[in-house]
């Protein structure tokens, strides 16, 4: 199985970071995983000049964002792993998505198609916001929406969400509890 494990976090041993790879740890030895930092990546945000609709690669020079396109489609699990800001995931992170429109749906005129069916992905958040507010849709339950759009707008399967409350300085067992869960099925 191929798996590409997404970090959308600027900080390198922050929560997200963590939690991410100790998924990376254990699927490692059954699959093959690619880690993909987007902050340690080069690209240019999406130029909106749509010529890459239906179905076309994006036309700016090549960057690191033709190779997360690729990555996408070649992978049979996503895990999207982001911190929490202002609400929403990291603008990094949402900046290889819009780099890519086209890899998750056909889109011409009214004809709309997903184009990752038969994926799956797990997705992994966290905010500061102490527990029950990180489930408010201006907390980290707008990241959680946000990213899980992009993927179902793919077709592609959420397996399962783990949504981290309190900058991850609750009970760690249980977090990392939630995460071996949401991984058992691949290892
Ligand atoms: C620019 C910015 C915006 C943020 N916005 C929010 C927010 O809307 N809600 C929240 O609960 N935390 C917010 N935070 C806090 C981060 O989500 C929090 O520190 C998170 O645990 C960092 O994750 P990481 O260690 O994986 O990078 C924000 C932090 C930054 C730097």
């Amino acid at each position: 199985m191929r798996i590409l494990i997404v970090d959308g976090s600027p900080r390198k041993n922050g929560i997200t970071n963590h939690y991410l790879s100790l998924m990376h740890d254990q699927l490692k030895t059954f699959h093959d995983v690619v880690y993909f930092r987007v902050y340690e990546k080069k690209a240019r945000p999406c130029i909106g000049c749509l010529k890459c609709r239906p179905n076309k690669e994006c036309v700016l020079p090549r960057d690191d964002a033709h190779e997360f396109a690729q990555l996408v489609k070649e992978s049979d699990l996503l895990i999207i792993g982001s911190p929490t800001y202002w609400g929403n995931m990291t603008s990094v992170l949402r900046m290889f998505f819009e780099r890519c429109v086209p890899v998750f749906e056909y889109i011409d005129g009214m004809r709309i198609r997903p184009q990752l069916t038969g994926k799956k992905a797990i997705v992994l958040v966290n905010s500061a916001a102490p527990f029950p507010f990180h489930y408010l849709p201006s907390q980290s339950a707008g990241t959680v929406s946000a990213i899980c759009h992009i993927l179902k707008a793919g077709g592609i399967q959420i397996h399962r969400v783990i949504n981290i409350p309190n900058g991850g300085k609750g009970n760690k067992a249980t977090i990392e509890k939630k995460v071996f869960s949401a991984i058992k099925k691949f290892v």
